[in-house]
């Protein structure tokens, strides 16, 4: 592949439900074949030199489902930090979350924490994890950050105070499950993404198709409001 990888890859994990419920299953079946496809999809992102993967996990709109469901996120999520923490030691790759995560348990919250203490020093490629993540609320965190720090409202101050402070923007954002909406992720981030949206099931994606998408990207031509 004589493609250029682009830096950062932001994915919306969509369909989870959809895919387990086609095959009879309940829809933390879902999400639990949806976790395994991460694996694959980061490991292939760092080969290929990504920068930056950015993933989202959980959506502060995202409470409001079954508090059955919610709980079994909760736990995926622990169990798939303690999973891939060696794959991450060993891959040279770095966690780093966004979003609000002062909701979650505490032991959840540990989690999150230790894992990326233990992955600080990776190099390879940054993994993302938006959790309870919302654009909106990240946007008026960083607002309020400014006042705090009685900064001046402006672009870059606004974007060095968001979650994802120091990364690049949004070159490639993907959204699986045929769904073609934002729902409120990476609102300033995204501002100049090139947007794929396919109608693969989340748990169905792959390299392949990711590698279609890259090629697909490097045809296009991005002009940032010139001509
Ligand atoms: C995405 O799959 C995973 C999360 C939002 C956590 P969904 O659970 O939204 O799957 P569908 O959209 O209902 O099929
Ligand atoms: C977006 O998917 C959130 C995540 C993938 C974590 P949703 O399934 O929650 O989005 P809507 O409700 O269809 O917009
Ligand atoms: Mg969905």
């Amino acid at each position: 592949m004589n493609n250029i990888a682009p830096s950062h890859i932001a994915i919306i994990m969509d369909g989870n439900g959809r895919w387990a419920k086609e095959r009879n299953l309940k829809r933390t079946a879902g999400h639990s074949a949806g976790a395994e496809v991460i694996r694959e999809i980061t490991t292939h992102c760092s080969y290929i030199g990504v920068k930056y993967l950015t993933l989202y996990a959980f959506s502060t709109e995202n409470w409001k489902r079954p508090k059955l469901e919610v709980e079994f996120l909760m736990k995926l999520l622990e169990k798939y930090l303690k999973q891939e923490l060696p794959i991450f030691i060993e891959n040279n790759i770095k966690l780093r979350t966004i979003g609000d995560t002062s909701r979650f348990s505490k032991s959840l919250q540990k989690v999150i924490k230790q894992t990326e203490e233990k992955t600080k020093n990776g190099t390879k490629l940054t993994q993302v994890l938006a959790l309870n993540y919302g654009s909106k609320d990240e946007i008026v965190r960083a607002v309020k950050r400014l006042n705090e720090k009685k900064l001046e409202v402006n672009e870059e101050n606004i974007e060095a105070n968001l979650d994802t402070s120091g990364m690049p923007n949004v070159d490639i954002l993907i959204r699986t499950s045929g769904e073609v909406r934002l729902s409120n992720y990476l609102l300033w981030q995204n501002a100049y993404a090139e947007m794929f949206f396919t109608s693969t099931y989340w748990p169905d994606f792959n390299k392949n198709e990711l590698d279609d998408i890259i090629s697909d990207f490097n045809n296009r031509e991005r002009r940032f409001g010139g001509i």
